[in-house]
Formats: C-alpha cells, sequence, structure tokens
C-alpha cells in the first residue's frame, strides 16, 4: 500500500513538473505583439526587410534571439528587442511562432 501511495506521489510530482517547464505558446503569443509590427500579425512579415518567423524551427529561433540578446548576432532592430526578453519569454515565443504555419 505504501509503494503505491509513493508512486502516485512520485508521478504527481513529475506530471507537475514537466507542465510547469513546457513552453506556453499562449504567453508567447501575448509578449510577440510587440513584433507584430515587423514580423506581421502571423508571423508573416509584409516587407523584404523583415523575415518571416512562422513555421521556423523552435531552435533557431532560441538561439537567434539569445545571440541577439548576448550581441553575437547584431542588428539595429533586434538587438533592442531581444534585451527585454527573459529566458522563459524567449521559449514561450518560440514555442508560439514555431506551431503557425
Ligand atoms: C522594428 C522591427 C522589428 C521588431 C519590432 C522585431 N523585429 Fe525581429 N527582426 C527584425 C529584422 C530587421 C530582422 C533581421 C535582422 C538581420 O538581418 O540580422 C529580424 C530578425 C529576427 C529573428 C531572426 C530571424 C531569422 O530568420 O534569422 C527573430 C527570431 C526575430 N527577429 C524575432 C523577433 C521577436 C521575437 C520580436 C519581438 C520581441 C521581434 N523580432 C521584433 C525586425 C524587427
Amino acid at each position: 500500500m505504501k509503494k503505491v501511495v509513493l508512486l502516485v506521489a512520485i508521478t504527481g510530482f513529475i506530471g507537475a513538473f514537466s507542465a510547469a517547464q513546457a513552453a506556453d505558446a499562449v504567453a508567447g503569443k501575448s509578449k510577440a505583439k510587440t513584433c507584430a509590427g515587423c514580423h506581421g500579425q502571423n508571423g508573416i512579415s509584409n516587407n523584404d526587410n523583415w523575415p518571416n518567423l512562422a513555421g521556423q524551427k523552435k531552435g533557431y529561433l532560441v538561439k537567434q534571439l539569445k545571440d541577439f540578446r548576448s550581441g553575437v548576432r547584431k542588428d539595429g532592430q533586434m538587438s533592442y528587442w531581444a534585451k527585454s526578453l527573459k529566458d522563459v519569454d524567449i521559449e514561450n515565443i518560440a514555442e508560439y511562432f514555431s506551431k503557425l504555419k
């Protein structure tokens, strides 16, 4: 009996933990409002100078945003925008754009 209780407790804990870890596309969408001016409402830009983000690989988006933030990748516009993003924002925003078609 004790073993069962313990097992339930452990699975519950793991479940809660992985839910907290999962990137949140809804939060990403709300954070991405400021990006829409350039990258488009649905991640499709309407200007040759601004890349589309919709459907881009999540890992790539995360890396680019971190590189802009750290200064490894530089752009007059993007470096500014990336500076205000926390790790969790980057994860969520990347999750959101990678899920768009
Ligand atoms: C003022 C316009 C502008 C805004 C606002 C803006 N970006 Fe950008 N973004 C750009 C430009 C221009 C580039 C291309 C930079 C370059 O040529 O290196 C870019 C590039 C990127 C890239 C790399 C794309 C690739 O294919 O390599 C990502 C990811 C990105 N932006 C995400 C965002 C996010 C997330 C936000 C909102 C927090 C945002 N951008 C807000 C103009 C903007």
